[in-house]
């Protein structure tokens, strides 16, 4: 478990671009934490380090966003992650970042990453990787 402290949206950018060079197809991310914890901030950083130039939003009535070779999912709007196809991004070569991912924790490999985020204050934000 690391644990990092990030004091703006710029360093949970840098962090998520950091992290980005140590995925590989296949690898699957489960995001925790409340509201603005910075879980989209994250997958921002990530795809801008797996060079993705698509803008990343957080998915309103999309549940899963596609930028190849990212799987960006948000449950937010689900009390259950049963029926939505899930499985088919987890089974191939995406790189999979789910956010609320404690919505499918039945359906997430053995091989995936926990990654935790927590609000300190307005600015500070605790990202636990496990
Ligand atoms: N250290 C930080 N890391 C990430 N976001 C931060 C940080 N400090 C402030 N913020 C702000 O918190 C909000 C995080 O939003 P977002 O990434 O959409 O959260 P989530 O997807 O977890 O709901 C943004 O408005 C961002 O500017
Ligand atoms: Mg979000």
């Amino acid at each position: 478990m690391a644990t990092i402290i990030s004091h703006s949206a710029a360093d949970t950018l840098q962090f998520g671009r950091q992290l980005a060079a140590t995925l590989k197809p296949g690898d699957v991310l489960a995001l925790s934490g409340d509201l603005g914890a910075g879980k989209t901030c994250l997958v921002k950083g990530i795809a801008a380090g797996l060079g993705i130039t698509q803008a990343v939003t957080s998915p309103t009535f999309t549940l899963i966003h596609e930028y190849p070779p990212l799987a960006h999912v948000d449950l937010y709007r689900l009390d259950s992650a049963a029926g939505i196809g899930l499985e088919d991004y987890l089974d191939a070569p995406w790189i999979t970042v789910i956010e609320w991912a404690d919505r499918c924790a039945a359906l997430l490999p053995a091989h995936t990453k926990h990654i935790r985020l927590t609000v300190v204050d307005d600015t500070t934000r605790q990202i636990e990787v496990e």
